[in-house]
């Protein structure tokens, strides 16, 4: 069913083995095993364990042998998860668990851990993400059973994305943008009566509840990935920025220098869209059209940081912005203090002065093109 190298299968062997010996059960499930079905490659090793994770993982650390060496990074007790390194692959290990959303938005209650592999499936988002594939060894053989209460592997094909309950945008909007990720990142679409509840939602959002650090850690994933400017078009097109503001203070036109200014000015693309999105610039402060020197232009973003300058770029066209970064910034006066302290100045202010006077000859001489 799954084609993984020799390294992941001795692993999942040693998993399976470890599982059916303390009478528990472990499996793949969510983003890996969605993109297994899928045919992309994985990015990351998640495994669930129907019961509890962190002795699972223990347990484990204790069979170290030539074979398989454990080392468990880390532990959240809270919720029963641990980190690990085996034989030198990072694996996260969760247990089942079920979650509450006592108010729109908010971030969910967890209770019940260790609970049955189903009612863990219930708490997910969409059927796509809502199916495990249990481990099994049979005569040294890995075999999987796939549990898919939802009929999420019938959507895989069609790239249908469908959530599992009616409430379920309601309890958790960032779902909403989960599926714009998912459409640009694999060609999912929400199925029709996914956008008629989203729709709904859109019309009467409630904010009181609403997780803002879960909206914006949610759009920073989404922006990281390879379709940013669609992403953020479609947020704007279909209003999803209404799960957070009535009105957006973001504009469609910004999009392209968004995604140019992350790459002119070094800086994270998600980190840029999201200042767009949550900070913009209340008012330009480029000096554009007012003839001004290339001095002025560096004492005006000397103070700015990189994602600033991208921001002023991105939001205004402020072309200033790029000629600072590019020629003004590392401009450095022709002669330094010591060469004119010998040549008679006075350390303090008559020094600073002079300074910085050769400093703005420097800046003023160099050319835009
Ligand atoms: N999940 C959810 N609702 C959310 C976030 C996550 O139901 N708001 C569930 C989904 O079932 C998801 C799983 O938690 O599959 C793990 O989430 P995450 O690691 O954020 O994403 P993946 O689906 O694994 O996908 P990827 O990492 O490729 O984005």
């Amino acid at each position: 069913m799954f084609n993984f190298n020799k390294e992941f299968e001795t692993i999942f062997k040693i998993v399976a083995q470890n599982a059916d010996k303390l009478g528990i059960s472990a499996y793949f499930v969510g983003g890996m095993l969605r993109d297994q079905l899928m045919g992309i490659k994985i990015k990351d090793i998640d495994i669930l364990i129907e019961g509890s994770a962190i002795d699972f993982v223990q347990n484990l650390a204790s069979l170290s042998s030539s074979e398989l060496n454990v080392d468990i990074k880390s532990v959240h007790d809270a919720f029963n998860t641990a980190k690990t390194v085996i034989n030198g692959i990072e694996i996260d290990f969760a247990s089942t668990r079920e979650e509450d959303y006592p108010k729109s938005g908010c971030l969910p209650v967890v209770k019940n851990i260790g609970c049955p592999v189903e009612c863990d499936l219930k708490r997910r988002d969409f059927t796509v993400n809502a199916i495990a594939a249990r481990l099994l060894l049979d005569k040294n053989e890995l075999k999987y059973e796939l549990i898919d209460p939802f009929n999420g592997s019938e959507d895989i094909k069609p790239r249908t994305l469908r959530v599992l309950h009616e409430k379920s945008y309601i309890d958790d909007p960032t779902r909403i943008l989960r599926g714009v990720d998912f459409k640009y990142r694999f060609n999912f679409n929400f199925g029709e009566a996914d956008k008629f509840l989203i729709k709904e939602y859109l019309k009467s959002p409630d904010r009181e509840g609403l997780s803002i650090d879960r909206v914006k850690l949610t759009l920073k994933k989404l922006f990281s990935n390879v379709n940013a400017k669609e992403s953020y078009k479609y947020i704007l097109e279909n209003e999803i920025y209404k799960i957070w503001s009535d009105t957006p203070a973001f504009k469609a036109d910004w999009a392209q220098r968004l995604y140019d200014s992350s790459k002119i000015f070094n800086t994270a693309k998600e980190d840029v869209f999201l200042k767009a999105i949550f900070e913009c610039p209340d008012k330009a402060v480029n000096l554009q059209g007012v003839n001004s020197s290339n001095y002025e232009i560096y004492k005006l973003y000397k103070n700015f940081k990189n994602i600033d300058l991208a921001s002023q770029y991105a939001v205004y066209n402020d072309c200033d912005a790029v000629f600072y970064y590019k020629k003004l910034k590392d401009i450095k006066p022709d002669i330094t203090g010591d060469e004119l302290i010998k040549q008679g100045f006075k350390q303090g202010k008559e020094l600073g002065d002079e300074l910085s006077r050769c400093l703005e000859i420097k800046l003023n001489s160099i050319s835009r093109d």
